[in-house]
């Protein structure tokens, strides 16, 4: 067992703690949800009226969840951390499940900021992230968003800030009233399967092999880089795949200064901020879509510079192309 540093220590905890959090939240849905998910139809979900980023005017109950397998997420544009990687976090399940998307499979992202989310801000969003067919951004009154917060139960006593707002994501089948809640930082192969596959009833071809934990393949040693770029960055970055919603990270660490890498995985946002010209340069290429900060450390910059220039060797030396994200 390697002696882990302090501060990697905590991200490792972090991560598991989310981990626990996803499990429990299964858990959670005891006899008495079950008994009263059972009601979780017309009558329980208001069929308030929200607009599409195109601009049309939907009845949330009638033309969103009736019949249909959904996943529904709280969030808002202007939010600088959790909302940018829970997003490309979902994007990878999306984009396990594009076959069914928008046939029966249909992805919410309803605003919480309505004053500043207009229909053109959020379709300016769906474009930044690339998110495909199936996938509808919403906005609506302050009052119908905060009733409908509520009856997913991811809303609890008044928000005093956006940036409080629970990260969790719903989804569930509205014809058999099963609704689960759960963490988007849970395996993108495990979420697509619960959504797809479980919710269905069990019907039809699973979505993927590692459906379930108990089918996951062993991962075996990772370095501690390796474990992070998996949980933070690969939902954005590839190395040696080409770009993604960020650039490919293969021979980042020949073509750019130590200590500006070292940075900029700390604190982009700041970098952005002082207009710095390659970080800005950047900014114009990836669609304005800033990198999010992830509250990272000395050490685990260091600990993913570490893992970009083994990866970077292996692939120079013809080992087998990681892909990262997808
Ligand atoms: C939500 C998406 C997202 C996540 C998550 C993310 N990045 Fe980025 N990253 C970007 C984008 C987009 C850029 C391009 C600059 C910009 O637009 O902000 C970038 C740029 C970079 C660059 C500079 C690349 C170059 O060519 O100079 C590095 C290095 C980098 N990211 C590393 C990481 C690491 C390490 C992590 C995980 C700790 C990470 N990123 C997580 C989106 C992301």
């Amino acid at each position: 067992m390697i002696q882990l540093a302090n501060p990697l220590r905590a991200v490792l905890a972090r991560a598991g703690a989310l981990l626990a959090a996803a499990l429990s939240s299964v858990a959670l849905l005891g006899a008495a949800d079950v008994a009263r998910a059972a009601s979780w139809h017309g009558d329980y979900f208001p069929n308030v009226v929200l607009t599409t980023s195109e601009g049309k005017q939907v009845k949330f109950y009638d033309d969103l969840i009736k019949d249909r397998l959904v996943v529904v997420q709280f969030f808002f544009t202007s939010c600088k951390d959790v909302c940018p990687a829970e997003t490309a976090q979902m994007r990878l399940v999306a984009d396990l499940l594009k076959d069914r998307m928008g046939k029966d499979i249909f992805f919410y992202s309803i605003t919480i900021d309505p004053d500043t989310d207009t229909p053109a801000v959020l379709k300016a969003y769906a474009q930044r992230y690339k998110t495909g067919p199936g996938w509808t951004y919403l906005t609506g009154s302050k009052a119908d968003v905060s009733t409908l917060q509520r009856k997913f139960g991811l809303l609890s006593g008044d928000l005093k800030a956006l940036n409080e707002h629970s990260t969790s994501i719903m989804f569930g089948n509205e014809k058999t009233a099963r609704w689960q809640k759960r963490s988007p930082y849970d395996s993108p192969e495990v979420l697509a399967n619960l959504i797809g596959f479980t919710m269905k009833g069990a019907t039809g071809p699973r979505i993927s092999s590692a459906g379930s934990y108990e089918n996951a393949k062993l991962i075996g040693e990772v370095s501690p880089g390796a474990f992070i770029f998996r949980a933070r960055c690969a939902s954005c970055h590839r190395i040696g795949g080409g770009d993604d919603l960020g650039p490919d990270l293969v021979r980042v660490t020949h073509r750019r200064d130590r200590l500006w890498l070292s940075r900029w995985i700390k604190e982009p946002d700041k970098m952005i901020a002082e207009k710095d010209p390659t970080a800005l340069a950047m900014l114009a290429k990836y669609n304005n879509l800033k990198m999010p900060n992830l509250s990272l450390g000395d050490v685990e910059a260091d600990a993913l510079l570490k893992y970009l220039d083994d990866e970077t060797a292996k692939l120079a030396s013809g080992g087998a192309v990681k892909t990262g994200g997808k």
